[in-house]
């Protein structure tokens, strides 16, 4: 292998740390493209490179803004692992998506994860992706790349269940504000203003906004926010597990 390429949209983290851990038992990535903030990147990759391809799962699809920044790339018959993480509730058609993607973008996928990570609203899995979880995906890319290849199935519907847009709810800012522009900088989709508080209704409701402020301006403390988190948060208790395809 000349290379492994990272390529991931992942506005709190979960799919960055998870695809991090599969390209260290190769050195770590020669390359990353970060379409959280790359919006319309365009390469091609060879033959002998590995891409490892990642994204979170919205509303059981992958999120469309993110779907729409895969469009430049492409794959010479690239070897591709697809991997989706998500919030414990489930991926339902998010990872076949994604290994279509790739497969018609001409990457080979010879490897699809479905993996656990905190969700982003309420306090479901908070500590995910765990240590055990990074070691399992570790060890799932060396298997992958390093083994021979074999047909798998990735689970999942097509047509694709309706999905893959942002939530609804819309981050706050408290007075602790600076007006420091880092979530301006950093929203994928450039909804908060250049007065760091208003937010566009473009906002995904990813919280990479509430989770990166430095003084915890912005957030989501709302009665009917609270309500809503405490509920998911019982319902989805029950820890799953990540699932490995190859
Ligand atoms: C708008 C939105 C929709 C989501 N939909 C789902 C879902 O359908 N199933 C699920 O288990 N998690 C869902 N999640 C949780 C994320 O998939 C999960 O936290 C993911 O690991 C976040 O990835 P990131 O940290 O790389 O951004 C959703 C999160 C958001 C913001």
């Amino acid at each position: 292998m000349k290379k492994v390429i990272l390529v991931y949209f992942s506005p709190t983290g979960n799919t960055r740390k998870s695809l991090e851990a599969m390209a260290a038992p190769f050195g770590g990535a020669a390359e990353v493209v970060d379409l959280t903030a790359e919006e319309a990147p365009v390469r091609t990759f060879e033959a002998d490179d590995v891409v490892i391809m990642g994204m979170p799962v919205y509303g059981g699809r992958i999120p469309a803004v993110a779907r729409e920044r895969l469009a430049g790339l492409a794959g010479k018959g690239t070897r591709c692992l697809a991997v989706v993480t998500y919030g414990n509730r489930h991926y339902d058609d998010a990872l076949l998506e994604l290994a279509d993607l790739a497969k018609a973008q001409g990457f080979a996928v010879v490897g699809a994860a479905a993996l656990v990570g905190r969700h982003t609203y309420g306090e479901i899995q908070t500590d995910r992706p765990d240590e055990a979880d990074l070691a399992a995906d570790r060890e799932f890319a060396v298997r992958v790349l390093s083994g021979e290849e074999h047909e798998f199935v990735i689970p999942g519907n097509r047509p694709y269940r309706d999905g893959g847009s942002g939530g609804k709810f819309r981050p706050l800012t408290s007075d602790a504000c600076v007006h420091c522009g880092l979530c301006v900088k950093a929203c994928p989709v450039h909804a908060i203003a250049d007065d760091c508080v208003t937010i566009a209704d473009t906002c995904l409701s990813c919280f990479r906004c509430i989770r990166r402020c430095p003084k915890g301006a912005k957030n989501m403390d709302t009665e009917a926010y609270r309500t809503f988190a405490a509920a998911f948060t019982e319902k989805l208790k029950a820890r799953r597990e990540n699932e490995y395809y190859c």
